[in-house]
């Protein structure tokens, strides 16, 4: 039995005239502080080796645990690391991928892509300039083969098309067959019971029919029940993204395996054009007729139509300055001290302009580019119509990130 014990670093003596010579040691016994230092520094040291080793970034490593040891054991005994834990990245199939955005978003989170598909030949061709190694599938969503990625998916996301729901569409929603999509990726779900699926939409969804299409469509997408399912509108604004942008996301989460799915919380300070529209790269740009170009002289930075004199505002909406509704979008110049508004899929409309804050112009594609955060070095493939479009469809990436971050969290909880 040890009579005598050290304060500072545990160790423990049978004899009194052992434990005085320990105590009047020239070089002091090891406080706890410089301890943690060390065991920090080897720790470190085996995480960097660990990482060199495997040199793949798609793995996520868990946090070193060390097993308890009382002060006495760690200086007496050589420090014992528990072996490193691999938590393999979490995996997506993404449908309806378009130029990107949402799956670069959850790329940018650790997701790894097993599969992303779209029917648009640009899109494929952008989706692999930027990954390339990924697989792509230029095809309808209702044609792909599943079977080798059943039980293999921890998400199945989706940006299933959203012109029937769409405020500017004909809103048939499930009727319209751009509504059927749904329903296969209803039977996707069934087939590969993802751990989460996510569908992204236009707000128009939440309200068509009341409402009920919404409703129809949870009900749609947990015919076997499988999911407990959320959604929610979310404004990329309060994203760290400089654009108003609603969409609603549905989130499933499978109900066996008790996951706890939050939202991203909303920024306190939103990004303005003025701190994105700076330095940009050359790039394509549309133009505008030069009866659009002196209007726009006349319009101040987020100001729209009714900056004009009466007789121009007739003149330019016609039968639609009668109709009702503030019309803002209408021959509407962007300010540099806000958000953009929400980015069409073209950038010059009629009913949906968004000038240039300081020039007569549209945005050109790397200024849409950068509004819906992408970086600059993303490359989109096709006439500068198709950059446009696969633009101003994505997912802001950024929103995409954040949205990946949680959806991870929720995985490996
Ligand atoms: C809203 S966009 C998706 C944007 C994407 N989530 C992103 O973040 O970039 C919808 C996409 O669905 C694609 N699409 C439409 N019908 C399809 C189908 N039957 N199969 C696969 N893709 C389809 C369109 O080509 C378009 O790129």
């Amino acid at each position: 039995m040890s009579k005598y014990s050290c304060e500072k670093c545990g160790m423990e003596f049978k004899q009194k005239s052992h434990y005085n010579q320990h105590l009047s040691r020239k070089t002091p016994c090891i406080k706890e502080a410089k301890l943690k230092e060390y065991i920090d520094k080897a720790v470190e040291e085996k995480i960097n080796v660990m990482k060199q080793t495997l040199q793949t970034p798609e793995l996520t490593i868990a946090p070193l645990t060390i097993a308890p040891l009382t002060i006495a054991q760690l200086t007496i005994a050589p420090l014992t690391i528990a072996p490193l834990t691999i938590i393999p990245a979490p995996t997506f199939i993404e449908v309806c991928a378009g130029g990107g955005g949402l799956s670069c978003g959850l790329m940018k989170a650790g997701f790894v892509p097993l599969l992303l598909n779209d029917n648009n030949k640009d899109c494929c061709e952008t989706l692999k300039k930027n990954h390339p190694g990924i697989k792509v599938e230029c095809a309808s969503m209702d044609t792909l083969k599943l079977d080798e990625y059943i039980n293999k998916v921890d998400l199945l996301t989706g940006g299933v098309p959203c012109q029937s729901f769409s405020q500017a569409g004909k809103r048939k929603g499930l009727k319209d067959p751009r509504g059927e999509l749904m329903l296969k990726f209803a039977d996707m779900i069934v087939i590969l019971k993802p751990k989460i699926f996510m569908i992204e939409n236009v707000k128009g969804l939440t309200t068509h029919d009341g409402g009920k299409t919404l409703i129809e469509i949870i009900k749609l997408l947990n015919k076997a029940e499988l999911y407990n399912i959320e959604y929610r509108v979310l404004n990329s604004a309060d994203y760290s993204v400089p654009q108003k942008r609603e969409r609603v996301f549905i989130i499933g989460t499978l109900k066996t395996m008790d996951i706890v799915f939050n939202f991203p919380l909303k920024n306190s300070k939103p990004i303005l054009l003025k701190h994105i529209l700076q330095n940009l790269p050359e790039s394509p740009c549309a133009k505008y007729s030069a009866e659009k170009i002196a209007l726009f002289k006349q319009i101040p930075q987020g100001g729209c139509w009714v900056n004009l004199s009466e007789e121009q505002q007739k003149a330019y909406l016609g039968k639609s300055y009668l109709s009702g509704g503030g019309k803002r979008g209408i021959l509407h110049r962007l300010s540099m001290e806000k958000p953009s508004l929400t980015l069409l899929c073209t950038p010059s409309q009629k009913q949906t302009e968004r000038c240039h804050p300081l020039e007569e112009r549209p945005l050109s594609v790397r200024e849409y580019a950068r509004i819906q955060t992408f970086a600059d070095d993303y490359h989109f493939i096709g006439g500068m119509a198709s950059q446009y479009k696969q633009i101003g469809n994505a997912v802001p990436v950024e929103l995409a990130r954040q949205m990946g971050e949680c959806l991870k969290t929720a995985l490996l909880a």
